[in-house]
């Protein structure tokens, strides 16, 4: 099942999305991978913007979609 990328619109400021799947505010970090060697992965923006961050896990530009979730289907 394919899962689709989170889209959102970021104001300026520091964002911090989950690389380690725990969070319970996802797509945020909110701490969970503490304790692993995970670490969330860092976004500055600096001007508003519309981003579609990965949900499957398996971009190759995460915290970015880049379509690969499309390949769930059919397999
Ligand atoms: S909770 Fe997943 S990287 Fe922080």
């Amino acid at each position: 099942m394919s899962t689709g990328p989170h889209l959102l619109d970021l104001e300026p400021g520091n964002y911090y999305f989950c690389a380690c799947g725990r969070s319970r505010n996802l797509p945020y970090c909110d701490g969970s991978h503490q304790g692993s060697a995970v670490q969330p992965f860092v976004v500055a923006v600096s001007e508003p913007q519309n981003v579609a961050i990965c949900a499957c896990g398996r971009s190759a530009t995460r915290p970015y979609c880049d379509g690969s979730h499309k390949a769930d289907a059919g397999h």
